[in-house]
């Protein structure tokens, strides 16, 4: 079959590694992809916004399956675009990517559903935000309703950092129309981890757990970016922990979109913060995260296309998901600067010899080709994924990859995975596991 894979990260990367696996697929596309998707894909040059063209060229290529990677081909409506058309697709319709599209309704959907979330309030005139800021006084968290390329939440310390922040939302209109509304909400203390699953509507498939590391620099320090990198699984959700976030805020999720008539078939990421025996729901994504899809697509041992097919088919209940026990780690490099400004275009050494380094495959973010070379084009660069029989030695293997490869002003962060070394009892290789969807109930 003909696979189109969309986006042009390390996610997408992962997509096309894990594809290319699958016995039952001839022929790749990617739009736009990158350089590293080149060599198993054939890359087009579709926005990935540009669901017109897409749908032609799915059309006109017969593509038997289409897997979206970013958020804002699912929020522009992709999903129903392509099946009015007749088209196979992967992912939520426009409908249910609101989960992703907009905080504001998924903040009144947690509430409404009694799923478990920061204290919060939605306001649409700055004066009476930054009166609500004075009235509950610092730290609090405040949030641009829409999409905002992951730099619409600002985490603030003090009440005139959270009033700077309504400004920029609201009247600097930093993030464009997606700050018409906005969230004050509590700031909540605790570890983040990432609930990855995928879904039919009438079954949920988790895949392993993972843990994402947001900020730029060593000990989560600085500002925010889209992920230096990650690993799973996140021991920091235990067994009953996970067992209580499918009951507690997966199943409730996927029930209450069907009651709003918003079916949900996908994947449902739940972004989470965990204090002890308290989880509580951040943000949903409607899609795989990047860089965990490079740990968990290298953790998951089935066809990924039966699982795809098995959502689209509404028959996810007959997979049985096979997980590599072994832990994973992603170690993002990324242009220098980055997420402020960073220079592009910077030749990329050491990369053959990366990828003979054992356990480790080497996906691309933000590459291109310049004169027959690998070359820089983007913040997140590679994200240099190592499998291994424990997680210190996963993290080992990646370093030692990362240690061939530079580029003029390469960074990355050195203590990606430290955080779950300190449970590191509960990851070291165990039995290998098979998942089974459960049904929502109702
Ligand atoms: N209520 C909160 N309390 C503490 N930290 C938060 C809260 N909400 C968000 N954050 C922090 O801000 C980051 C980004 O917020 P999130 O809601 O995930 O938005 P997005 O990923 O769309 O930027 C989170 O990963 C977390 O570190
Ligand atoms: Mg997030």
């Amino acid at each position: 079959m003909k696979v189109l894979v969309i986006g042009s990260g390390g996610r997408e990367h992962a997509l096309v590694w894990k594809i290319h696996q699958s016995p039952r697929v001839n022929k790749i596309y990617c739009a736009p992809g990158n350089a590293g998707i080149k060599r198993m894909a054939e890359c087009v040059e579709l926005s990935v916004t540009d669901v017109d063209g897409l749908v032609r060229f799915a059309k006109k290529e017969e593509i038997d399956l289409t897997v979206v990677g970013p958020e804002l081909s699912l929020t522009a409506g992709i999903v129903d675009i392509f099946e009015q058309q007749g088209l196979r697709i992967f992912g939520p319709s426009q409908d249910a990517a609101i989960l992703e599209g907009s905080k504001v309704y998924t903040k009144e959907f947690l509430e409404k559903y009694k799923i478990p979330s920061a204290k919060f309030k939605v306001f649409n005139d700055r004066e009476k935000a930054k009166k609500y800021i004075d009235e509950c006084g610092a730290p609090l968290v405040v949030k641009a309703d829409g999409l905002a390329a992951g730099k619409g939440v600002i985490v603030s310390s003090t009440v005139q950092e959270a009033k700077d922040a309504v400004d920029l939302i609201m009247r600097d209109k930093a993030f464009g129309d997606a700050g018409n509304l906005l969230i004050v909400e509590e700031c909540l203390k605790g570890e983040e981890a990432s609930f990855i699953a995928f879904t039919d509507g009438k079954t949920i498939l988790p895949l392993p757990t993972s843990q994402d590391h947001k900020a730029a620099f060593d000990g989560d320090l600085g500002p925010n970016t889209g992920g230096m990198g990650a690993y799973s699984p996140a021991p920091v959700v235990t067994e009953k922990i996970a067992e209580q976030v499918m009951q507690q805020v997966m199943l409730p999720t996927i029930q209450g979109m069907a009651k709003e008539g918003r079916p949900y078939k996908g994947m449902l990421y739940a972004g989470l913060m965990i204090d002890g025996d308290n989880v509580n729901v951040l943000e949903f994504n409607c899609r795989f995260g990047d860089p965990e899809a490079q740990p968990l697509l290298m953790r998951l041992k089935s066809d990924v296309v039966d699982i795809f097919d098995a959502v689209i088919d509404e028959c996810l209940d007959q997979i049985k998901m096979k997980i590599d026990p072994r832990p994973t780690v992603c170690v993002v490099m990324a242009s220098g600067g980055y997420p402020g400004n960073y220079e592009s275009g910077k030749v990329i050494k050491g990369l053959e010899k990366a990828s003979d380094v054992e356990d480790v495959v080497v996906f691309h973010a933000g590459t291109t080709i310049e004169n027959g070379e690998f070359a820089s084009a983007g913040g997140r660069v590679l994200g240099v994924t190592a499998v291994g029989t424990d997680l210190e030695k996963a993290i080992t293997s990646a370093y030692k990859a990362v240690g061939h490869i530079a580029w003029t002003g390469s960074s990355f962060r050195t203590d990606i995975g430290a955080k779950a070394l300190k449970n590191v009892h509960e990851i070291t290789m165990g039995k290998e596991v098979e998942n089974k969807a459960k049904p929502i109930g109702s």
